[in-house]
């Protein structure tokens, strides 16, 4: 099987990596070479790590060895499955299933990996609606257990059938469902981080009470605040605008203090910086 991923972000490069320990030859694709190296570095750092702990079946050299980076499109034309992980705007989604419809082969499968954007606008995009699907990692890739699996209106059985498939030869469990706002990952999880942002902005706490709060008396592995700085506070505010806009209610509305640090260029663990630092 050729597998295809487009975007070395910290989603594409985990989808990569995983495939690729799954015995898959991977083509990972970016815009600029600089973007390439740097999923590559990401992706050989993560696959050390796990030799180290015993938890990788071949050497890391093996496993990169089934990849291959490139900056061009055309080389996904012999795939059979291609996952979409680029920067979460329906605009540039849209263009780039648009160009993908034409190059990948006509019984090849187009997956998205969205975490909001309707899955069925972006199948009548491709020209393919039957062989489009949405496959919703979880981050981190190479340790989170679970794929949502998102059919879209005309998807066909036969590609659902084949992308949970994938999906469990990847190590991981799919768990379907329709396409509506936030599927059901985020339509649960994103209205809490929105909400964990709010308390900040209304001084209800201080940070560290809140994500001590949700950490310590819900259970929950990590607090909100931190979890939103891990996701990326740019692709929090997609998914609310996402919510908002397509089931209308205001308790999605996005909490401003979201969008001013979003436009302060204060995206989270990946910028370095969000409700905490990062060195
Ligand atoms: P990221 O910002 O780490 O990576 C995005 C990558 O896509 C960058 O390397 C960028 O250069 C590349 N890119 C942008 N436009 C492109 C184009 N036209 N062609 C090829 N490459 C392009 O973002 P991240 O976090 O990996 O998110 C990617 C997708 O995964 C988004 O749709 C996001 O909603 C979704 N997602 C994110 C999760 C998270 O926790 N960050 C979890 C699950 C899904």
């Amino acid at each position: 099987m050729l597998f295809g991923v487009i975007g070395a972000g910290q989603m594409g490069g985990g989808i990569a990596q995983v495939a690729a320990q799954s015995g898959f030859d991977v083509v990972v694709q970016d815009v600029r070479q600089e973007f390439l190296d740097r999923g590559r570095a990401n992706i050989g750092k993560s696959l050390a790590k796990l030799h180290e702990k015993g938890r990788l079946a071949e050497t890391p050299e093996v496993v990169l060895g089934r990849m291959r980076f490139t900056t061009a499109l055309e080389d996904f034309a012999g795939c059979d499955l291609v996952v979409e992980a680029i920067v979460e705007q329906e605009a540039v989604k849209t263009e780039l299933f648009r160009s993908l419809g034409c190059i990948v082969k006509p019984e090849g499968v187009l997956a998205s990996n969205t975490s909001s954007i309707p899955i069925t606008a972006l199948a009548t995009s491709s020209g393919r609606p039957e062989r489009f699907i949405g496959m919703h990692f979880m981050n981190p890739v190479p340790l989170m257990g679970l794929v949502e699996v998102i059919r879209g209106y005309r998807t066909s059985d036969e590609t659902a059938r084949f992308v949970m498939d994938t999906a469990e030869q990847m190590g991981k469990t799919p768990l379907t469902c329709n396409d509506f706002p936030g599927f059901v990952s985020n339509r649960i999880l994103m209205p809490m981080l929105n909400e964990a942002i709010q308390c900040v902005m209304e001084g209800v706490a201080d940070k560290e009470a809140i994500d001590g709060i949700m950490r310590l008396g819900m259970n929950h592995p990590m607090g909100p605040l931190t979890l939103a700085d891990f996701i990326g506070l740019d692709t929090c505010l997609s998914i609310m605008e996402v919510l908002h806009q397509g089931l209308g209610d205001d308790k999605y509305r996005p909490s401003p203090l979201l969008r001013k640090m979003v436009q302060a260029g204060l995206l989270g663990r990946k910028s370095g910086e969000g409700f905490y630092r990062y060195d």
